[in-house]
């Protein structure tokens, strides 16, 4: 009777944590991880989605920087490697046995991070351990763009908590503009249209041009809106700076 209870009681705090987690792959189809190995969950030590990220070296996941900065009243703190877990090759979260965690040695974030909407949100986790996945190198965006996570798959619903995917459209610069008033061209790009979006949970996840990695979920207005295009962390701008 009591553990039956308890389990009650777990389950419902699962899904009232997943549902505030959310922000995942809108208008999308599942995919799996086997097709495309250098994408990662960033979870936390207990198995809850922070966010996505992708291997560009067997130790190395790049991600967003808001991914790894805790909001507290002393300001944006930096969340302690030891909290997260990346999770290689497991299309769905919730199977233990499949594909591997491994312990984070150490965060990288860039220094000039503040917030979302000022850019520079980026970040590169060094693993503990080399993964055995392949990795992906970085590249320029392109005419559109294909976005993966595991998050909401509508503004209000809980994280997908398997992988999902779908093509955005890579706008212009002045599109962007005009869409997005915080908007850094150089530094930022902007992709998706007609309820294809990226969503929440998705963040810091790869947006694939021509089988490189372009940019980083990074912000949006509500996910998949009309006329709300989703923001991303403009990759190639910060070659020198990464290093990758
Ligand atoms: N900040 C969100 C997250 O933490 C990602 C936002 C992306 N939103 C969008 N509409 N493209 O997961």
């Amino acid at each position: 009777m009591r553990g039956k209870r308890l389990a009650v009681l777990v389950a419902v705090i699962a899904l009232v944590n997943g549902a505030s987690t959310a922000d995942a792959i809108v208008g999308g189809t599942p995919a799996r991880v086997a097709d495309t190995p250098w994408v990662v969950a960033i979870t936390t030590t207990d198995g809850q989605l922070i966010c996505g990220g992708a291997l560009v070296a067997p130790d190395k996941v790049m991600t967003a920087a808001h991914c790894v900065t805790l909001k507290g009243v002393l300001g944006k703190n930096q969340r302690p490697a030891e909290q997260l877990r990346v999770v290689a090759g497991r299309t769905d979260l919730r199977e233990k046995g499949e594909g591997l965690e491994e312990a984070v040695a150490s965060v990288w974030r860039h220094p000039e991070y503040v917030e979302v909407t000022k850019g520079d949100d980026v970040a590169v986790l060094t693993l503990a351990r080399p993964v055995p996945y392949r990795t992906i190198g970085l590249g320029d965006p392109g005419p559109d763009g294909v976005v993966l996570g595991w998050g909401r798959t509508a503004e209000n619903t809980p994280p997908a908590m398997t992988l999902r995917k779908v093509t955005v459209p890579v706008l212009s610069d002045q599109e962007c503009q005009l869409k997005e008033p915080d908007y850094r061209p150089g530094a930022m790009l902007c992709a998706g249209r007609g309820g294809r979006d990226a969503c929440t949970g998705d963040s810091g996840g790869p947006l694939v041009v021509r089988g490189r990695l372009a940019g980083v979920v990074s912000f949006g207005r509500g996910c998949a809106r009309a006329d709300e295009p989703g923001v991303y962390t403009r990759l190639a701008n910060y070659r020198q700076t990464l290093g990758f």
